[in-house]
């Protein structure tokens, strides 16, 4: 385990299991649709989940991306989320699929849901690798969420802390002396 984290909170396996559980979820929900959804990774922390999921499923699916950043180097939102790189696929008449790490404040989720909503798509679902109920600042929600955890700062598959620890292959809780040292 990484010095920097107190303790693991999903395993490879146990995150392989949810990938697993997330897709069979969303084949089920779309086994009828007749053209192909458009799975959106928001960048960059959903993208190893987004990765895992897109290839575990048995709908066909069209990819997409997009960079949106709140957090600058700190451990909380500012709660105006930023659009760095857009979409290069019109979402227009589009059953869209959201794939996000993590449901914290709400700002970054509702902001993507007013924008592929405002842009005509034909349907919004979100799945959240990670959901932190207690700490949500808007009333939204993802459609299908893995893992609920409390008030406590997680990093790694994908997660960051100041664009640190992304590439774990698994999910633990960061060392509060990591970053209220500042
Ligand atoms: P929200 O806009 O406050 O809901 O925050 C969503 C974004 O904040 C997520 O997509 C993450 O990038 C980031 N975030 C929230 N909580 C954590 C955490 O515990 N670890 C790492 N990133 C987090
Ligand atoms: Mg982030």
């Amino acid at each position: 385990m990484n010095k920097d984290l107190e303790r693991i909170v999903l395993s490879e396996k146990e995150i392989a299991q949810m990938v697993k559980s997330a897709a069979a979820w969303l084949d089920e929900k779309f086994k009828n649709a007749d053209t192909p959804p458009l799975a959106i990774s928001v960048l960059k922390g959903s993208v190893f989940f987004y990765c895992d999921v897109v290839r575990a499923m048995q709908t066909s699916v069209q990819l997409d991306f997009m960079t949106v950043s709140s957090y600058g180097n700190a451990a909380e939102s500012s709660g105006v989320p930023k659009i760095v790189m857009d979409l290069a696929a019109s979402v227009y008449d589009r059953d869209v699929i959201l794939v996000e790490d993590i449901v914290d404040s709400g700002h970054t989720l509702s902001r993507m849901k007013d924008l592929i909503l405002g842009r005509g798509a034909k349907s919004f679902t979100v799945v959240t690798l990670f959901d932190k109920p207690s700490r949500r600042k808007l009333p939204i929600q993802a459609d299908y969420s893995c893992c609920e955890i409390g008030d406590e700062f997680i990093v790694g598959y994908g997660l960051d802390y100041a664009q640190q620890y992304r590439s774990l292959p698994y999910v633990g809780i960061l060392k509060r002396e990591i970053y209220e040292k500042k």
